[in-house]
């Protein structure tokens, strides 16, 4: 049986600023389809490896492939545009605006019609789209909903929503339960999970919450100082020595 090629390809990635180590000896192949949980203490350097994948922060030296196109020196425009999309630790969803609003501002981006965005956002194709990706986030009884007034929970869900629209097949969140309480984190995971898979999206993503770790990700990326410490099933990485030591123990 031959082996797919990995949907992205990481090797020697390093990143510093001046005396600081933020990422180092990162090599690391990823399949289609995998579900990563990267973890780590506070200052590990998951964010930054996050924004280099990303085109967010520009690698000292290192090479990252996805899809066979070497993706450093990108902006964060043209690594969207290739097929890998973000969310970010802070939601970046307009307060002021409805869930729908958001959304067809997102989509009329996607498309990339530059000053024809507006416009775009009142046709019946726009429109249609909104109402598959509302429902497909379990959004539609927030649609004419400001913002504001919606639990964290749902701002997180509109914020995914908006970053898969551009149909990425590799989508990155950093910290996506991070602020939704207890009750509400594991009916939210279900959605958004279970929604990319159905579109069998590649997902990355950054946790601090080891309950969720253990629940949907196939594969742990341990980091530690800007290292990967270790790179293996979750009930492999929670129960590692060095895990228990530099990641768990030292949470906070
Ligand atoms: N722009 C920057 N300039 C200087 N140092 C930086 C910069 N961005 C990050 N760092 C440093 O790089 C290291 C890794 O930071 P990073 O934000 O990736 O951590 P993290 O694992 O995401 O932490 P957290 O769990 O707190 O979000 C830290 O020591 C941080 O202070
Ligand atoms: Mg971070």
């Amino acid at each position: 049986m031959t082996r797919a090629a990995p949907i992205i390809e990481i090797r020697d990635l390093l990143k510093t600023f001046g005396a600081v180590v933020a990422a180092k000896d990162i090599n690391i192949d990823i399949s289609r389809g995998e579900i990563v949980g990267i973890i780590g203490a506070n200052g590990a350097g998951k964010t930054c490896f996050v924004n280099m994948v990303t085109g967010y922060l520009s690698p000292t030296s290192g090479s990252i492939t996805f899809e066979g196109v070497e993706l450093v020196g990108k902006g964060p425009r043209e690594v969207t545009h290739a097929g890998i999309s973000r969310s970010f630790q802070v939601s970046q969803v307009f307060h002021s605006m409805t869930v729908a609003e958001n959304l067809r501002i997102a989509l009329a981006i996607a498309e990339n019609r530059g000053v024809n965005a507006l416009r775009i956002m009142e046709s019946d194709a726009l429109e249609a789209k909104c109402n598959d990706v509302l429902k497909r986030y379990k959004l539609e009884d927030y649609r004419d909903m400001t913002v504001s007034v919606l639990s964290q929970g749902i701002r997180k869900l509109l914020d995914i929503a908006m970053a898969v629209v551009s149909e990425p097949r590799i989508l990155l969140l950093d910290e996506p339960t991070s602020g939704i309480s207890v009750e509400e984190k594991f009916d939210f995971m279900d959605v958004v999970m279970g929604a990319l898979k159905e579109d069998n999206v590649t997902v990355l993503f950054v946790e601090h919450d080891m309950e969720i770790v253990e629940r949907y990700v196939s594969r742990v990326l341990a980091f530690y100082q800007g290292e990967i410490i270790a790179d293996m099933s979750p009930d492999k990485a929670l129960a590692d020595d060095k895990v228990q030591e530099f990641v768990i123990g030292k949470r906070h």
